[in-house]
């Protein structure tokens, strides 16, 4: 019999990045005097306060496991179990390993966290961490390209993920006949909820629908590929983030022992995990490899996509969240904009999705992002969300987290109970 797996607790720290008034540089008032959390002061910071919220001293834990992507390019630091492991003196010499799959590197950490717990483990820390903000967003996009298969894609544009993703937005506009501002209320909707999260990238900044349906001086097509470029803005991009998140996962018996019930947790009733191949594209008007994995999840559990209440999905672009309803079952393929049309994602909707702003709005630290989706899903089921809070709670939920392409996914269903 497979043995069960809850969250405990966890923590996110501020996600920073340029537009948020948080953020150091040069017109920053603190300019000069004061600098931003370093890679380490981020998983510090995160796990200290993930010990706290779920009442675990990490002297407790038998394994632990952490989500990055670049680490080696934006922060010159690899060996990132090695990291982890020296965050708090409780986990000095406890197996910790740095885990690998693009922006779906938190997610994959989760997979090996719940894995190690069915296969005997009873206290489990995953955390995910990326510093990105050390480079300007022309150079981080090509430490990004090596997501995509970069002998291959890397000359698309500068830009290539984005590049990637306003191809895609082409073909789909093209084939389902979907206008910008369709798509546009998703990053009207991502800000919404930004500007109630006190830990979100966007906090402060605003998005209108007349500011996301058209290009304009504020808001550019800033791509250079003359094919791509109209069907992309910096409106329709998740942020590159600064950020950590961390998790303390337990078995029943790991409940026990940090002396919690039910009602204080979060049960994950099961994940589905898909990759595809890096060197063949699919079809670009849909994430095959997300509905792969969501179909595991849903098989793995006797859940389907009628029974989520609430949702975390991948909007690395605004379409990709469009995109992510369709494989997971929430829309008909070509009609994802018509949840955003008519409120059923927003917080007070019938499936609230991104409720503390996604990845365009709460930010994008790539190797945090997967551990942020499962956290918030328990805040949301906690009560913990604040301002963006649901008005009632929801009883089962959604992550879908992405790496590359619709290339590594992983799918994870969650349960309320109590
Ligand atoms: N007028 C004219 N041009 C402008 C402009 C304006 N007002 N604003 C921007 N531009 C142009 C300029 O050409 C500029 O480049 P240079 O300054 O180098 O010439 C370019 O746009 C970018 O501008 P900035 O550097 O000022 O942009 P920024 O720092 O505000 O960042 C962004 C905006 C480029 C959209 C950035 O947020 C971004 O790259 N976002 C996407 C991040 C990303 O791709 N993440 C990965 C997602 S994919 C995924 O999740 C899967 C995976 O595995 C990777």
């Amino acid at each position: 019999m497979t043995r069960r797996v809850f969250i405990a607790g966890g923590a996110h720290t501020p996600f920073l990045g340029k537009g948020s008034p948080d953020f150091i540089w040069k017109r920053h008032p603190d300019f000069g005097t004061r600098e931003n959390p370093t890679l380490r002061e981020h998983l510090t910071s995160a796990v200290t306060m993930a010990a706290k919220d779920a009442g675990a001293d990490p002297a407790v834990v038998d394994k632990a496991y952490i989500g990055n992507f670049v680490g080696e390019l934006f922060v010159n630091q690899g060996h990132l179990g090695a990291a982890l492991a020296g965050v708090h003196p409780g986990l000095a010499g406890k197996p910790s390993m740095r885990v690998e799959g693009a922006c779906a590197s938190g997610g994959l950490a989760m997979v090996c966290g719940i894995d190690a717990l069915r296969a005997g483990s009873d206290v489990v820390l995953v955390a995910g961490v990326e510093v990105q903000t050390t480079a300007s967003a022309r150079v981080g996009g090509d430490y990004l390209a090596r997501a995509a298969d970069y002998a291959r894609q890397r000359s698309i544009d500068d830009f290539t993920f984005p590049a990637l993703f306003a191809r895609r937005t082409k073909h789909y506009r093209e084939k389902f006949g979907v206008t910008e501002e369709d798509i546009g209320r998703a990053a009207v909707k991502a800000y919404a909820n930004a500007n109630k999260n006190p830990l979100a990238h966007m906090k402060a900044a605003k998005m209108t629908l007349e500011n996301a349906a058209a290009p304009n001086d504020r808001n550019v097509n800033f791509l250079a590929n003359e094919e791509f470029s109209p069907y992309l803005k910096v409106s329709d991009c998740s942020q590159v983030s600064d950020g950590a998140s961390a998790m303390f996962l337990v078995s029943e018996d790991g409940l026990a022992k940090l002396g919690l019930t039910e009602a204080d947790v979060t049960e994950i009733v099961g994940y589905g995990h898909a990759t595809s191949s890096l060197y063949v594209d699919g079809d670009p008007c849909a994430l095959d490899t997300t509905r792969l994995a969501a179909e595991r999840a849903y098989a793995a559990t006797g859940l389907n996509a009628g029974d989520v209440g609430v949702a975390e999905v991948h909007d690395c672009f605004t379409l990709t969240e469009l995109l992510m309803y369709e494989a997971l079952g929430f829309a008909d393929a070509g009609r994802g904009a018509d949840l955003l049309k008519d409120g059923a994602v927003e917080i007070d909707g019938r499936l609230p999705v991104n409720t503390g702003g996604g990845l365009v709005g709460f930010g994008h630290p790539v190797g945090a992002t997967g551990v942020k989706q499962a956290l918030e899903i328990h805040r949301q089921m906690k009560g913990r969300c604040g301002d963006y809070q649901m008005p009632s709670t929801p009883g089962v939920g959604l992550t879908a987290n992405m790496g590359g392409d619709d290339k590594t996914v992983v799918v994870g269903l969650y349960r309320n109970l109590g």
